[in-house]
Order: C-alpha cells, then sequence, then structure tokens
C-alpha cells in the first residue's frame, strides 16, 4: 500500500452495540489510514450501533434477516448488498448470525471475525462466564479468518486478558473488549497492507516462506 494507491474498500456487519465497529472507525480516522469504510450492514433494525455508523457519517444498510424465507435467501441478498461495495475486507464486528458455507467460500480470505475468547479456547456464546465458571487464569479476544467451521479460522491476533480474583462477567467483559478495540483496528490494518493473508488454510505474514 503506497501513498498514492486508493483506499482499501471495507465492509462491516453488526448486529448490537457496535463498539468494535467504532473502534474501527475512529483508529482509521485518527491514523488517517487508507481504509475506506463503504458501508455498514446489520441485520438488526434496532442495532444501537446503526446510530454510532450514521453518526460517523457512515453508510447504513439494514438487512434484516426475518424478512426472509430461509437461511439462504438472507445469505444471497446480504452478499448482493456486501458486492456492490465490492470490498476488499468483509468485517464481522458483533455479527449474530451464522452465515451459510456459499456465503464464507465466496469471502474466504477476505472474511474476519473478532471473538472474545482465546481460541481454540472457549468457542461460542457466554465466553465470559464460561471463562469463570471453568477457573482459568487467562482469557482475552482472538481476530481470525473464517472459515466453515464456527469460530475455528486461523488466528490472525490474539490479546490475553488476566482473570482476577473477584471478577464479574461485566467486569472480565469490559477488559476484553477494551482489547478488542485495540486488536481488531491493527488487525484490519495489516490485512489491508498486505502484510497479512490467508493461504492454503493458514495465516501467513508477508515475509513468511510459502
Ligand atoms: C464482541 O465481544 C465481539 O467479540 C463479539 O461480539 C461482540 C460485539 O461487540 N463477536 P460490539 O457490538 O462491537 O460492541
Amino acid at each position: 500500500m503506497s501513498a498514492a494507491s486508493p483506499p482499501v474498500p471495507v465492509v462491516i456487519l453488526i448486529s448490537g452495540n457496535g463498539t468494535n465497529l467504532q473502534a474501527i472507525s475512529d483508529d482509521i480516522a485518527q491514523r488517517q489510514l487508507p481504509i475506506n469504510i463503504r458501508a455498514v450492514v446489520s441485520n438488526n433494525p434496532l442495532a444501537p450501533g446503526l446510530m454510532r455508523a450514521r453518526q460517523a457519517g457512515l453508510c447504513v444498510n439494514v438487512i434484516d434477516h426475518r424478512q426472509f424465507p430461509t437461511r439462504a435467501a438472507f445469505d444471497y441478498a446480504l452478499m448482493q448488498a456486501i458486492d456492490f461495495h465490492a470490498p476488499r475486507l468483509v468485517i464481522l464486528a458483533g455479527f449474530m448470525r451464522i452465515l451459510g458455507a456459499d456465503f464464507i467460500r465466496h469471502y474466504l480470505g477476505r472474511l474476519i471475525n473478532i471473538h472474545p475468547s482465546l481460541l481454540p479456547a472457549f468457542p461460542g456464546l457466554n465466553t465470559h462466564a464460561r471463562v469463570l465458571a471453568s477457573g482459568v487464569g487467562q482469557h482475552g479476544a482472538t481476530v481470525h479468518f473464517v472459515t466453515e467451521e464456527v469460530d475455528a479460522g486461523p488466528i490472525i491476533l490474539q490479546a490475553e486478558v488476566a482473570v482476577q480474583p473477584g471478577d464479574t462477567v461485566e467486569t472480565l467483559a469490559a477488559r476484553v473488549h477494551k482489547e478488542e478495540h485495540r486488536i481488531y483496528p491493527l488487525a484490519i490494518h495489516w490485512l489491508a497492507q498486505g502484510r497479512v493473508r490467508l493461504h492454503d488454510g493458514r495465516t501467513l505474514l508477508r515475509d513468511d516462506p510459502i
């Protein structure tokens, strides 16, 4: 990515609060990164993140999954909305729908997610409560490529958070979120620069031998 390169187009998918969306958008603005958030798409018309997106002056689009008879029909509509913007990266930021195999194959290598645990530990939902119940001392967040197996794609970047005595779901979640807001923009920057990519089912750094 040279100074003269056009900005890298990205689309961000949300379902909820959109604090990661906010962190990504703020980071691009503050560091003047050559990344262009072409659209924020939500499956949830009431997602608070839509307000954040509008306040940041971003183009928003709602594709309500409840309006579609099948998952495949929803995925197809979502794909059309995304492809309209020809993104180099599709960023899941608290997007709470499972995506079908065709969708994932279509964006393979361009589709990333952030998950609130140190994958492969604690895939799935309610990670903070499960971490506390398990008694492990380390928790965290993971940015990874999305592949067909949920929360199992090649890892791009992780941040660790120590579990403290007396932690509750809320206190632990708050510290994990803070790390998410640090590592997701960083990983996106690396991907936009071509420093990291998916190759043959694994994450490759630019200087890695193939
Ligand atoms: C984050 O904890 C992320 O790891 C998970 O969904 C949550 C989204 O939070 N995938 P927000 O909507 O970005 O605040």
